[in-house]
């Protein structure tokens, strides 16, 4: 095929597959056998291979996933990602409704919506293509989640339709179907492992995973609830909603009724109604109704409070709750050593689900509850993984039950708990010696974000533990095929993998190491500061507590946790131990060769293609610097490194507001 061909196919093969996602994944009415729809899709990522020039960052092939993303960029909003005003009664919705109604003087149309319970996610379109995916975070600014988002198959890549703006922001809610989550969970219990604990926390944990291609198998889905931009030609949220559906976009559908204008409270009220009840048929979860002013011109005229807008209103519906007998308490030990008391149940079923047990949270708890075991209890579902107990049936109690004393000594190693002044939680001060928190340990150094070890996870962990094998994380170092040959569960293979993945964890990079270390307040992006300041553990361990606090973003607390944890000769013998294994303790020549502070205190947009550097490489030379990196022009943009390519409206924002733009080799003169 020549490139003419090649590149028409393309655009062909690539129109075709967006409909036929848009058919099955947003309208629910599919146009193709999926086995036809792979053979497209298959001959697509054929041709992109042979014609990479031809292959765009939106192909449809992109929602296979595949690509890895090691750490989510953090972004600013253009626009800040507020909450709403939750109510839980019907009477706030009525003065709801008063108080816009008598602030604006005349009648107002509002829309009622569904209140989706999965993670906020914010799109923006440049020219119909999705340009970037960002996460709620703290509401200014969140992390780019593109390359995930991306495998989301009813998100569509490039817009359908016209009329859209040419650049503009649409909000919404990404989250896991039931029927997905119920799927997932039973392959995970075939395979053993733990379950996913409810849908919403699945959504969010799946958005941040470094593999999209997990993230594409995971079945996750989008509504989209509003619209931002400047060139908007509908004044109105429904209108703008329906609009929306129309460029490819699942937004809610008026014939179900998941979306409605209302004209009063009268409508408003069995909008909700309807909901509380038919919500239990969806196969997705919703927590409420939001309920809006539907003219952007009269939200305008209302505004916002600190924190949210005055012309939008939440309604919460009330958690579902049961009735149970308690039968025991028992009490956890966490990996930090806080106990947690746990009410073991008499099963009940609650909002779908079968609960046996429920959080008791601490000691006040339970006396302000004045729960005892034998109790009949009421059980509620809030947002919450676990259910707690909100209540005791007193009249029910069993005569002559004795009031709940909470333990004092460590249910898992005798210890005598304490409980510090101002503290809800009991903790059990046995760090070195009490199993779970010994596990724990472990675990978090062989985490995902710190060593990575490949073939070792919780479970044999645990195992390995219980056989005595391994006490702390140096023991893992001497671990021999011998040993783990006989245990259960260890066929040779595994045991390879086990020690080929403790091995190839002595080449990880120094600061993933001070993270491994789980040293309290030492997180990834401290651990990052510290060893880049210091360059290696023996320059960090010299530090006192002014040389500590000079760093960075290190304050008193983390500069004193680093102290404390150096002052126990356990640590200090644990960290000469690994040194002696082999393990990291300074970053590598490459890491420490060209970094300076020259960039210091400057921010760069990097935008485009570029030929010396990759677009990761320019960034992590930013960063070994001094400088920092965000993903979209603002005022206080400093810099923008423009390659081949750079978006269009990055360049019309950044000469907007006047700010410089540099070339590849203008960098590289800056930096030498
Ligand atoms: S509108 C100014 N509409 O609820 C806030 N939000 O506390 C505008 N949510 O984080 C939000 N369904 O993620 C809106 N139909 C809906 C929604 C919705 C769910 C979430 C949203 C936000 C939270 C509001």
């Amino acid at each position: 095929m020549n490139k003419t061909d090649a590149k028409e196919r393309i655009a062909q093969l690539t129109t075709e597959l967006n409909a036929h996602n848009h058919n099955y994944y947003v309208l629910s009415s599919p146009t193709i056998s999926d086995y036809d729809f792979d053979m497209l899709l298959e001959e697509l990522m054929r041709l992109e291979e042979q014609f990479p020039e031809f292959a765009d960052g939106n192909s449809p092939t992109k929602r296979v996933g595949g690509d890895v993303t090691k750490n989510f960029e953090t972004v600013q909003h253009k626009y800040p990602m507020l909450s709403l005003s939750n109510s839980y009664s019907k009477e706030e919705i009525i003065d709801f409704e008063a108080r816009v109604h008598k602030l604006l003087e005349e009648e107002v149309e509002y829309t009622c919506e569904l209140k989706y319970d999965g993670v906020a996610i914010g799109l923006t379109y440049v020219n119909g293509q999705l340009q970037r995916a960002v996460t709620r975070g703290d509401g200014t600014q969140g992390d780019d989640v593109t390359t995930n988002v991306k495998t989301i198959k009813s998100i569509p890549l490039q817009l359908t339709g016209a009329g859209y703006p040419e650049e503009f922001e649409i909000r919404g809610e990404i989250f896991l179907p039931r029927s997905e989550f119920d799927k997932i969970n039973k392959e995970k219990e075939a395979a053993g492992e733990p379950p996913l604990a409810n849908p919403r926390n699945s959504a969010s944990g799946t958005l941040k995973m470094q593999d999209s291609a997990v993230v594409a198998s995971r079945g996750l889905d989008c509504f989209l609830y509003s619209i931002l931009g400047e060139n908007l030609s509908l004044g109105t949220q429904y209108e703008n909603l329906i609009k929306a559906a129309e460029w490819g976009f699942k937004a809610p559908m008026p014939d179900k009724k998941y979306i409605a204008k209302c004209k009063n409270i009268e409508e408003i009220m069995s909008f909700i109604d309807y909901w509380d009840n038919a919500r239990h048929d969806l196969d997705f979860d919703i927590d409420g109704i939001v309920i809006k002013v539907n003219s952007y011109d009269r939200q305008q005229r209302l505004g916002f409070t600190a924190k949210s807008p005055r012309w939008a209103i939440a309604y919460k519906f009330k958690a579902e709750q049961a009735v149970t007998v308690l039968n025991k308490i028992t009490y956890q030990v966490g990996r930090t050593g806080a106990i947690t008391p746990v009410a073991n149940l008499e099963p009940v079923l609650l909002a779908g689900t079968t609960v046996k047990r429920a959080s008791l949270h601490n000691a006040d708890q339970i006396e302000k509850l004045d729960v005892r075991e034998g109790d009949t209890v009421y059980v509620e579902k809030g947002g919450e993984i676990i259910p707690k107990i909100v209540g005791v049936e007193v009249a029910k109690r069993p005569s002559n039950t004795p009031v709940t004393s909470y333990i004092t000594a460590c249910p898992e190693c005798d210890t005598a708990l304490e409980r510090k002044e101002g503290e809800a939680q009991h903790y059990c001060p046995n760090e070195y010696g009490c199993p779970p928190q010994i596990k724990g340990k472990m675990e978090h150094y062989i985490g995902r974000k710190a060593m990575d070890i490949d073939g070792l996870g919780a479970e044999t962990i645990d195992q390995l533990f219980e056989e005595g094998l391994i006490t702390n994380i140096a023991d893992l170092y001497e671990l021999t095929a011998d040993q783990l040959l006989p245990l259960e569960r260890m066929a040779e293979k595994s045991v390879t993998n086990l020690l080929n993945g403790i091995e190839a964890s002595k080449n990880i990079p120094f600061q993933r190491v001070l993270f491994a270390l789980g040293i309290r307040y030492v997180g990834e992006t401290v651990a990052k500061k510290l060893a880049k300041h210091f360059k290696n553990m023996d320059a960090l361990l010299a530090a006192d507590m002014e040389e500590l606090v000079a760093v960075d973003e290190i304050g008193d607390k983390i500069a004193e946790s680093i102290l404390q944890h150096f002052e126990d000769q356990r640590n200090l013998d644990l960290y000469h131990r690994l040194k002696d294994k082999g393990l990291n303790f300074e970053l590598s020549e490459e890491e420490t060769a060209g970094a300076s502070d020259r960039l210091a205190g400057y921010t760069f947009v990097v935008s485009g293609v570029f030929h010396q550097f990759s677009r990761d490489e320019l960034k992590a030379a930013i960063e070994q610097n001094g400088g920092k990196n965000v993903g979209s022009v603002s005022s206080k943009t400093s810099y923008i490194v423009a390659g081949e390519n750079m978006g269009p409206s990055k360049l019309a924002k950044a000469e907007k507001l006047g700010i410089t733009i540099i070339s590849e080799e203008d960098f590289i003169g800056m930096i030498q």
